[in-house]
């Protein structure tokens, strides 16, 4: 028997790990609107080439030169301090500098994460969970944490937590929405060819020009689309509970806007504060603070997730 067992681990092993690769892709905990799954087949049409220009910049990459992670585009070099190195390039940590997915101006894209005013305690704090486990994000954070030391996380909390947020995601309430579809990186596009669909209960968040999106663009941000009422809704659930949880502004502070090591939600993506909620639900993060969330979604449905991301989403940050 013990023999036996030993014999199948190999490919016990192997099913795990093509498990912990490809999560679940959709099911009610975790749903492709928030998690996104690339296509497969990418609709024709979309492909980039030449050199890419912004507004109000005067610089100018190639699609290559913009998807190369360990050496992002600066398009407004003047428009911020001055960026530790692990922001502008990823010699050190195998490639990943952080100012390719969060952007030097630290909004993030739907897919990654607004990093922008966030303190610098909780976000080191972040990367020390990711490196240990006891945070996931099977797409990135904790490869990319791994390979950053912990004096390279620290300049990047800093310079991160020192930048001004603004609002980069209008939230619109809408019955229907562009069809979309996911590119490589993870980025929702909507289809070239146009057409609509029912939303249903989920949030689509979109590029406002997906070309300025797909060109890392500071200035070009996201509509993300909820459904009708759903900002109002989460607005009852924040600020009351709703008798099915706790108040988030009991925590994260009046408005939303933070409070201490409790991060602001306001002005966040959408998407991004849904996935956390899922995440806190499939306990997929284990840190004495995030046991602060467990009791908050016990008892939230994904239409809650969908109102409480779209009402934080929605306020100024
Ligand atoms: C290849 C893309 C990519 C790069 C490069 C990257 N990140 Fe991330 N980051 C992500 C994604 C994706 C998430 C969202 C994870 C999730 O949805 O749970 C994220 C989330 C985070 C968070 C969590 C924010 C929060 O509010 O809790 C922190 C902190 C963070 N990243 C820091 C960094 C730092 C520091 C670097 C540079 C060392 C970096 N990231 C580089 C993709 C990236
Ligand atoms: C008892 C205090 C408390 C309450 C109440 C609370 N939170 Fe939190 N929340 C926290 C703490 C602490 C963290 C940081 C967890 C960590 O470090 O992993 C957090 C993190 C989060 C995050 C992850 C943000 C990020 O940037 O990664 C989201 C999203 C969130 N809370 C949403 C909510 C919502 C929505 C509510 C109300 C329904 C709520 N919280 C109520 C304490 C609270």
């Amino acid at each position: 028997m013990r023999n036996s067992m030993w014999l199948l681990m190999p490919a016990l092993l192997s099913i795990i790990a093509i498990a912990a690769e490809s999560p679940q892709q959709n099911t009610e905990d975790h749903p492709a609107w928030a998690f996104l799954v690339p296509d497969a087949t990418p609709p024709a049409g979309t492909e980039a080439s030449g050199p890419i220009k912004v507004p109000g910049s005067t610089k100018s990459y190639t699609q290559k030169e913009i998807d190369d992670l360990a050496n992002p585009p600066d398009w407004f070099p003047d428009e911020h301090g001055p960026a530790p190195q692990i922001v502008r390039g990823g010699a050190s940590n195998k490639g990943f500098a952080c100012g390719s997915c969060h952007l030097f101006a630290g909004y993030g894209h739907p897919e990654s994460a607004n990093l922008a005013g966030l303190s610098a305690d909780f976000l080191v704090q972040q990367m020390a969970d990711f490196k240990s486990g006891d945070r996931i994000d099977p797409a990135r954070m904790n490869t990319i944490s791994q390979a950053t030391s912990d004096e390279d996380a620290k300049q990047a909390a800093d310079y991160f937590a020192s930048l001004k947020p603004t609002v980069w995601v209008k939230v619109t309430e809408a019955d229907t929405v562009p069809k979309s579809w996911v590119n490589a990186a993870r980025m929702r596009l909507p289809l070239p060819n146009g057409g609509t669909e029912p939303l249903g209960s989920r949030i689509i968040e979109l590029p406002q020009d997906p070309a300025l999106a797909t060109a890392r663009d500071p200035k070009s941000g996201f509509i993300a689309y909820v459904p009708p009422g759903s900002i109002a809704k989460g607005e009852m659930l924040a600020t009351t509970g709703g008798g099915k949880t706790i108040s988030c502004t009991v925590c994260h502070g009046d408005g939303l806007k933070g409070f201490g090591n409790i991060p602001e939600l306001a002005g966040q993506h959408p998407i991004y504060i849904a996935r956390q909620l899922f995440g806190f639900k499939a306990g997929t993060s284990k840190s004495a603070a995030a046991q602060q969330m467990q009791k908050v979604v016990e008892n939230l449905t994904t239409d809650d997730i969908v109102a409480l991301s779209a009402y934080a989403a929605s306020l100024a940050p």
